[in-house]
């Protein structure tokens, strides 16, 4: 799996969100220079958690969102399109449904992590915006919410995720600044949490899980996980079968 799916992701939706010109206060951090707002600071507050519980997903989030803020700095035509604020916070937030707490406030047992994390996301920012009134007229509207989640939502489907977006991002984050990034958030044990993290949400949450590509963990890891019945395949065989009684005469050209 390409873990950079999501910054295409996230940019596309940045970028449909844009305000063109809109200058945010910047800091440092780990050598590349990112917007420094409020709800910006508050999103890295919310993840400080994974930090001790799973710090290979700590440092994915920072590097999703530093990968991505290298190469627009590197490029001012990108880099005016974006709107920088919305993409920090969608990057930073959204593996929420990762999450492998038991009482998770993010996790659902119906919906794939990728919906959890969508809702998740946009569940803190509708919160965040009633405390911080000076954010709402930005964040509260309906298009940058659906952004938001859709951006989100959409991380791993890799077929969508290139539209529009120039593909790979590799090259087009300046060295220096991948090797500062990666001296900062180390990417020693991505994969290996990954598995971890995805072979728990099939133990724990498997009907969220039937039908995704988390489905292939549940099968190879845990015992008794069963997803027969539940996947499109299963439907449209059935689908078939029923058809094929009601209508027997029908062809492919009925
Ligand atoms: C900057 O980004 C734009 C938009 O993606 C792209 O068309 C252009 O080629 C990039 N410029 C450079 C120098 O990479
Ligand atoms: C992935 O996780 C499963 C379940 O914990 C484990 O049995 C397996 O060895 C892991 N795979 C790798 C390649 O680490
Ligand atoms: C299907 O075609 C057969 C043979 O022409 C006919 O006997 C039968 O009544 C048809 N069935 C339906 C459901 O139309």
């Amino acid at each position: 799996m390409k873990f950079s799916g999501v910054l295409s992701a996230l940019t596309l939706a940045g970028a449909v969100a844009a305000k063109p010109g809109t200058k945010y206060p910047t800091t440092i951090v780990a050598g590349i220079e990112v917007v420094d707002t409020q709800i910006v600071r508050d999103a890295r507050e919310l993840i400080e958690v994974f930090n001790d519980l799973q710090p290979y997903l700590y440092k994915h989030l920072h590097r999703t969102w530093l990968f991505a803020a290298a190469i627009f700095n590197a490029n001012e035509t990108l880099k005016n399109s974006i709107d920088l604020e919305f993409h920090a916070v969608g990057s930073l937030l959204h593996d929420l449904g990762w999450d492998m707490r038991p009482n998770s406030p993010y996790v659902t047992q119906l919906d794939r992590f990728e919906v959890d994390s969508g809702v998740a996301a946009v569940n803190w920012v509708k919160e965040y915006v009633k405390e911080n009134k000076c954010f709402a007229k930005k964040w509260n509207n309906v298009a940058r919410l659906e952004k938001l989640y859709d951006g989100i939502a959409l991380q791993t489907e890799q077929s969508i995720r290139r539209f529009g977006i120039p593909w790979p991002p590799r090259p087009r984050i300046p060295e220096d600044d991948y090797q500062s990034i990666i001296a900062a958030y180390p990417n020693d044990y991505l994969f290996r949490g990954s598995n971890i993290t995805f072979t728990y949400l099939a133990a724990t949450k498997p009907t969220g899980t039937y039908n995704t590509f988390l489905q292939d963990f549940g099968v190879h890891y845990v015992p008794g996980y069963d997803p027969s019945g539940k996947t499109f395949f299963d439907l449209i065989q059935e689908g078939a079968e029923g058809e094929t009684k009601l209508h027997p005469n029908a062809t492919l050209t009925s």
